[in-house]
């Protein structure tokens, strides 16, 4: 890298010579317009021509997303042509979107309405005839309206090179062209693992998650134990969707408008994180000693798990069978805690805020519920909870911190916070299983070999002169490795961990959307940047915590004596299991050989 000297509107500039304009510029304080480029200023496609500048001497535009800075380069952004070709990119891009912002979901965080303003677009220059569209909402998880896509292809880009997928590409030509999964299917129709990542990175409302606010209405009306919980990420960025800094821990403001939308009850879900790793620190124990299926592989994050069931379903054996937190809490609520209470368990409505949206597939699984009654009933994500508090017209500024509800469950440990980070759950199963093994305390309580944003971490741990090689993966891409190494007998690794999103929950596809638009210019990798403010919350919280083990969460020790015997008894195993099932038969793998075969 070398640095290499650049005007801006006349203004002499040192910039590193690997940036493009739009980089360099917002680098040195000007932020100019742009769609389609993703990961703060670089984009490969550069189809929307938004960030259009224009070069002193050159007589001719670029796109600044897409064109690297060089030696002596001289950038007009406030040449009249620029300008002018800046707003008429924006005008060609209205005329072919439906604009019916007072019903659209993305209203009030569109990009496309921010730069229209910022370029001083008119909707109505350009008129005539609009692409055909599709409104897609079969999926549990997704809905995809075409009428608001920009073509920008972020979507495309993210599924492929941050999950490895490609379930999104371009279709058709000219005029017809959409992005959609294969031949304009459905969601629901391809092995998409409604991880959301797509959703994040879209600037319009073309990619949205479905919302369960109506059934969450509905259970308020018909009177039932409406039981909320939320998941150890959302505090760390719902502020964000009220102004707070990115990295602002908003835990008692987030309770106290729970108790004010009304419920019955509010938990918090790190309870169920640390009744998970109960579960699971014995289940890789019993793993161990009977010589069970080996590596064990997490199974808390239902994108993963749906990955592994599209795409590695031999490799199910590897999956851990534990629910997750949220549907452990959901059943100890429905049995436990209605039994104690006397309350009929059908009368219970639990909602799960989660910063995920593959969990609203995940609650829907048959598996997931006991006697037929559901562990959850509604989910949403921590951008739907924003949409809650706005329409209860509840001042977040002017809330009071206030704690959980603690009513015979509630308590939790520092080992349930971290569940919302990369690493984090195996960092608090190493500190239970620890204990199991020997007795004794993992000391320091801190496994930091496992933390951090690395798409793969290895570590080792002692126990009782015994090595162990654990592994902690986030994104599919990265967890496609470590299944191709299980798959050809070349695993090391005794123990991983795999979280279906890039950085874990604190990234998860229904948190609030980080604009390419206002990010910080000083940031060097904003991705990064925004992942690790909001884990620092939760490594924050569990180093204050005063207990940061989940074996020693009191709530818990009641509940296994008064109720459910010991991890993995039968009761255990009813209420806090799962299976898992191969979705391969449903959706073959078109690269498997002979499949063209079998398809004639
Ligand atoms: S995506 Fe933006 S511009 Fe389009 S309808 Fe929604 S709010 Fe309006
Ligand atoms: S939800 Fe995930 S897997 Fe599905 S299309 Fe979007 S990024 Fe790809
Ligand atoms: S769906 Fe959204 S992210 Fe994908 S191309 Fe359309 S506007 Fe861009
Ligand atoms: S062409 Fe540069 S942001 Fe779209």
């Amino acid at each position: 890298m070398a640095n290499v000297n650049i005007k801006i509107e006349g203004r002499s500039f040192k910039v590193d010579d690997s940036l493009t304009i739009l980089q360099a510029a917002r680098a040195c304080g000007y932020n100019i317009p742009s769609l389609c480029s993703w990961k703060n200023g670089r984009c490969s496609l550069a189809s929307c021509r938004v960030c259009l500048v224009a070069l002193r001497g050159q007589n001719r535009l670029v796109p600044s997303c897409a064109y690297p800075v060089s030696e002596g380069l001289d950038i007009l952004i406030n040449d009249p042509m620029a300008i002018e070709a800046r707003r008429t990119s924006v005008e060609l891009l209205l005329s072919n979107h439906s604009m019916n912002c007072q019903s659209c979901s993305k209203n009030g965080q569109c990009e496309l309405l921010e730069v229209s303003r910022i370029v001083g677009a008119r909707p109505d220059v350009y008129v005539g005839a609009k692409t055909p569209t599709t409104y897609d909402n079969l999926a549990p998880g997704l809905i995809r309206d075409t009428s608001k896509c920009i073509l920008c292809g972020r979507c495309v880009e993210t599924c492929k090179a941050e999950q490895g997928l490609g379930i999104l590409g371009f279709e058709k030509r000219g005029f017809d062209t959409i992005v959609s999964p294969s031949a304009n299917r459905s969601f629901a129709e391809v092995p998409c693992i409604q991880c959301g990542q797509c959703v994040n990175v879209c600037p319009t409302g073309a990619l949205m998650e479905q919302s369960e606010i109506d059934k969450l209405d509905q259970a308020f009306a018909e009177g039932k134990y409406v039981i909320v919980q939320t998941a150890p990420a959302v505090r760390a960025a719902i502020g964000e969707e009220f102004g707070e800094k990115i990295g602002t821990s908003c835990t008692g403001k987030m309770v106290a408008a729970l108790h004010r939308l009304g419920f019955y009850r509010v938990f918090d879900t790190n309870f169920g994180a640390d009744l998970t790793i109960m579960e699971e620190a014995n289940e890789w124990i019993k793993r161990l000693s009977t010589k069970g299926t080996s590596p064990m592989i997490t199974s808390c994050s239902p994108g993963w798990v749906n990955f592994i069931e599209y795409y590695y379903p031999n490799l199910i054996g590897h999956l851990s069978s534990c629910k997750s937190p949220h549907q452990m809490l959901g059943a100890i609520v429905k049995s436990y805690y209605a039994e104690k209470h006397n309350i009929d368990r059908s009368k219970i409505c639990v909602v799960s805020i989660m910063p995920c949206i593959a969990k609203k597939y995940e609650n829907k699984r048959p598996d997931n519920a006991v006697d037929g009654i559901a562990d959850v009933d509604v989910v949403l994500t921590t951008r739907e909870l924003a949409k809650l508090i706005r329409r209860a017209g509840i001042t977040w500024k002017k809330l009071p911190n206030e704690e959980f509800d603690h009513d015979l469950i509630g308590e939790y440990t520092g080992a349930g916070v971290i569940f919302g980070v990369t690493g984090g759950v195996m960092e608090a199963a190493i500190r239970t299983a620890y204990h199991i093994l020997t007795g004794e305390e993992l000391e320091p309580v801190e496994f930091t070999a496992v933390r951090g944003l690395k798409g793969i971490k290895d570590a080792e741990l002692e126990i009782n002169h015994q090595k162990y090689k654990i592994c902690v993966a986030s994104g599919m891409k990265n967890a496609k490795i470590l299944l191709d190494q299980i798959q050809a007998g070349e695993s090391p690794y005794d123990f991983i961990e795999i979280m279906g999103c890039p950085g874990g929950c604190v990234n998860g596809g229904g948190q609030p959307f980080v604009k390419e638009l206002f990010l910080p210019n000083e940031e060097d990798d904003i991705l990064q940047t925004y992942i690790q403010k909001r884990a620092q919350v939760l490594y924050d919280k569990d180093k204050f915590k005063a207990v940061r083990r989940s074996h020693l969460n009191k709530d818990i020790i009641t509940l296994y004596n008064d109720f459910l015997g010991e991890p993995g008894s039968p009761l255990a195993h009813k209420l806090l299991h799962t299976k898992y099932n191969s979705k391969r038969e449903k959706y073959p793998n078109p690269h498997e050989e002979g499949f063209y075969n079998k398809k004639k």
